[in-house]
């Protein structure tokens, strides 16, 4: 009897459900900015071509349990459909279909499914897809295997080449069997893939070509996007500013990490757009250290602090590195102050028109010179580890976004993010041991220079020790201790 009722209490809630219109942020980019990208693709289109993108596969983390569900950036950036197992085709010119419809897109998505919904979340379906992100021309994807289009006429059909983590499901049109039938359409020749790669005249099969398109495409950033990555950006410097005031010695790197997200969350950041580096002491010198486990941060350390919210699918990449307690001491105070210069040096030399390489030459100089004047290195030409990484990248719905690394042009984002790592044990004086500092910024060109779109979180000593000095709403959040014994 029981089971019963908790079986009819099911079915209500769920009909319920379905009855009513998903309560969703009303801010996510519309279905006209999506239609603009896909003619912006079909421009840059060669002759008689298609492009064909297909979704993310889902992936595993344990047993019965996925991932949270993140979208290709390039199935993304031309639908905004945020659901598995379906493929897109965009074709240079009009196409007619055997009933004698036009068309010069499709997209082939995953049905409603009543059932599904109730466990894993709401679907768009073919009607969806239409209605919301503005496509005339959408199928189930079970259709595709049987949608004929003649993909020998083409001059090139363009793709990126599949994911090798690809899994096949129950489900008989779930990605795995989408690029099966893609293969079987195009004569994908399975066994001879490295031929391909070197010499895809031999056929239409073009796996390259996509990628600069991509890159010319989404390496400049429209005005909407502009605005998405700000609010990134902002929600990001927002997280920055209350571990300043809330962080105490004794906090845990995790509890810092934490803070951050809670902050991002708060401002409706659906996600990390890369798991975050919360490093203390040594950890800082650790370039991409994702642990976050050391259990209490000590008085006397820095904390290197590179996090970035993704909303809507865009991401910021800031650093901040900052002293525990609240004072720079000496020695970590002028391996900060150089790092800034090095960020000083690059953003004089940050505008269109101006190649980007040179960010990285003039923060490069910057920081070998001052090492040199510091005695951490003998001469400024000196081969070091003290600086390993480079300098600069796009960033937009990948936090290493794609787009050109030539000649900077109005419109592109692109961090700027020096950085000095001392490990142990350096050929230096010990006293320099254990200082890691990045500090990294998000900038937009603009034709005269650039906009500093990460100003709010404080980067100068100066500010960032005042900033450190106010109170925190977290001062008086304290949570009970969990091994007290009554
Ligand atoms: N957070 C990764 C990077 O700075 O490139
Ligand atoms: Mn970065
Ligand atoms: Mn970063």
């Amino acid at each position: 009897m029981k089971a019963f009722f908790t079986l009819i209490t099911i079915i209500c809630f769920s009909m319920a459900g379905f009855s009513q219109e998903q309560d969703l942020p009303t801010d996510f980019l519309n279905k006209t900015f999506y239609k603009d990208r896909r003619d912006k693709l079909r421009d840059k289109l060669p002759t008689n071509s298609v492009a064909v993108f297909f979704a993310n596969p889902v992936r595993n983390r344990a047993n019965d349990v996925d991932f949270v569900y993140h979208q290709d950036p390039n199935f993304y950036y031309f639908t905004g459909y945020k659901e598995p197992d379906a493929v897109l085709l965009v074709f240079k010119d009009m196409q007619t279909a055997v009933n004698g419809t036009q068309y010069n897109e499709i997209i082939f998505v995953q049905p409603r499914d009543e059932r599904a919904e109730m466990w894993t979340g709401r679907r768009l379906g073919a009607a969806g897809v239409k209605d919301k992100l503005g496509f005339d021309l959408s199928f189930e994807n079970k259709e595709f295997k049987k949608y004929s289009v003649d993909f020998s006429k083409f001059a090139s059909i363009m793709f990126f080449d599949f994911k090798n983590d690809v899994r096949d499901t129950y489900d008989s049109s779930d990605l795995y069997d989408l690029i099966a039938q893609f293969k079987a359409k195009v004569n994908y020749p399975e066994k001879n893939v490295t031929t391909l790669a070197v010499e895809p005249q031999k056929n239409n099969l073009d796996f390259k070509g996509l990628g600069k398109i991509m890159n010319a495409l989404r390496g400049i950033k429209t005005k909407e996007e502009i605005d998405m990555i700000r609010k990134a950006v902002k929600i990001s410097c927002a997280g920055q500013v209350e571990v300043m005031k809330a962080i105490k010695p004794g906090m845990s790197e995790r509890e810092i990490d934490g803070i951050h997200q809670y902050v991002f969350k708060k401002y409706q950041a659906e996600d990390m757009g890369y798991p975050s580096i919360v490093g203390a002491g040594h950890n800082g010198c650790i370039l991409h250290y994702e642990e976050n486990y050391k259990p209490s941060i000590s008085n006397k350390e820095l904390i290197l602090m590179d996090l970035g919210a993704e909303f809507h699918g865009y991401t910021a990449d800031i650093t901040r590195t900052i002293p525990v307690n609240g004072k720079f001491s000496p020695e970590q105070k002028l391996i900060y102050e150089l790092v800034l210069k090095a960020q000083e040096e690059g953003m004089k030399v940050c505008k269109a028109g101006l190649p980007l390489k040179n960010i990285d030459k003039a923060g490069r100089e910057a920081i070998n010179k001052g090492l040199k004047e510091l005695g951490i290195i003998q001469n400024e030409t000196d081969k070091h580890m003290y600086y390993p990484h480079g300098c600069c990248h796009h960033i937009g719905l990948d936090v290493h976004d794609r787009g050109f690394y030539e000649d900077l042009q109005e419109g592109m984002v692109i961090t700027i993010e020096p950085g000095i790592y001392i490990p142990e044990n350096s050929p230096c004086d010990k006293k320099w041991w254990g200082i890691g500092v990045r500090i990294e910024d998000d900038y937009l060109v603009t034709k005269d220079g650039y906009e500093l779109l990460s100003a709010s979180a404080p980067r100068t000593v100066k500010d960032i020790e005042a900033m450190m000095k106010l109170p925190s709403a977290l001062d008086d959040f304290v949570l009970p201790d969990l091994d007290k014994k009554n």
